[in-house]
């Protein structure tokens, strides 16, 4: 992407024209986890298609929003809707919205996903807090020239996700007794569902969990220096795991019911960020 810098200016130039929220937290909502919208109060929202520089969205209906507003009393900006790399953005595009949210001024993030179980202590319906992820597309967001005002060219990598943030989020959760699992988040490219041999090499490398997003704005998110909190529900199990094949119905389906859970976790975790 050419002058990338000039277009993310121009892209944070709309949105605060727009509104005059500074919200220094950032949410990106994981497929059929929308609950939190609920829980949002003074909501404002923005389209994608609205805002210049912003990836145009390859399907039909698909609704994307910038959604800025206040959890119990605290600004945020929430995406809902985000960009895929199986939809045929690149990976600056996937994770452009991550370089607007910065210039917003972002300081951290929670990125949420569906995705399929590995772990055999997992079952669907298990919320994981990721702790680490492995980069299964021969991509990513930094490739090509890199421009210092975003970033460093060899950004360090050895805290993905934010050992404070993951700690507060256990914290909270013990309180407020929501179950979880801990683990690595494997991301492919997709759209197609794994094959039970890419499960089992991957499984064997230490993956507790699969899908198809996340990754790229996690590298953004450190490469631009926002600390990152993921985490995960566990709509099915991976490929040879599970005795059925799958169905994107039902990993909505069940995405839906433990949106409930996770979103009352998230907003706590919000009320809570310093
Ligand atoms: N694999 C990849 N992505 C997913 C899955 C899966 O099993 N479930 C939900 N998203």
């Amino acid at each position: 992407m050419d002058n990338m810098y000039d277009k993310v200016m121009e892209s944070t130039k709309y949105i605060q024209s727009k509104n005059n929220l500074k919200p220094k937290v950032g949410v990106v909502l994981g497929s059929g986890l929308g609950d939190l919208i609920d829980v949002i109060e003074e909501i404002e929202y923005i389209s994608y298609e609205d805002i210049p520089n912003f990836p145009k969205s390859t399907v039909i209906g698909h609704q994307g929003r910038l959604v800025f507003g206040k959890i119990n009393g605290v600004d945020i900006l929430a995406m809902q809707g985000r960009f895929h790399y199986f939809e045929g953005y690149t990976m600056k595009e996937v994770a452009y919205p991550i370089f607007v949210m910065k210039q917003l001024g972002i300081e951290q993030l929670i990125l949420t996903n569906a995705c399929g179980g590995i772990n055999t202590d997992f079952q669907p319906g298990t919320l994981m807090i990721i702790n680490d992820f492995i980069n299964l597309v021969s991509d990513n967001p930094l490739i090509g020239v890199n421009d210092e005002r975003f970033g460093t060219r060899f950004p360090d990598m050895s805290e993905p996700y934010k050992l404070d943030l993951i700690d507060k989020a256990k914290n909270i959760a013990n309180e407020m007794g929501i179950e979880y699992k801990e683990g690595v988040y494997a991301g492919f490219m997709g759209p197609y569902y794994e094959t039970a041999a890419e499960i089992r090499m991957i499984k064997n490398h230490g993956a507790d969990a699969v899908g198809m997003s996340t990754v790229p704005e996690t590298i953004a998110a450190n490469y631009l220096g926002i600390d990152v909190l993921g985490i995960s529900c566990i709509t099915n199990m991976a490929t040879g795991i599970q005795k059925h094949k799958h169905s994107h119905e039902r990993v909505v389906e069940t995405a839906q019911k433990a949106s409930v859970n996770l979103s009352k976790w998230v907003a706590k975790i919000i009320e809570n960020m310093n």
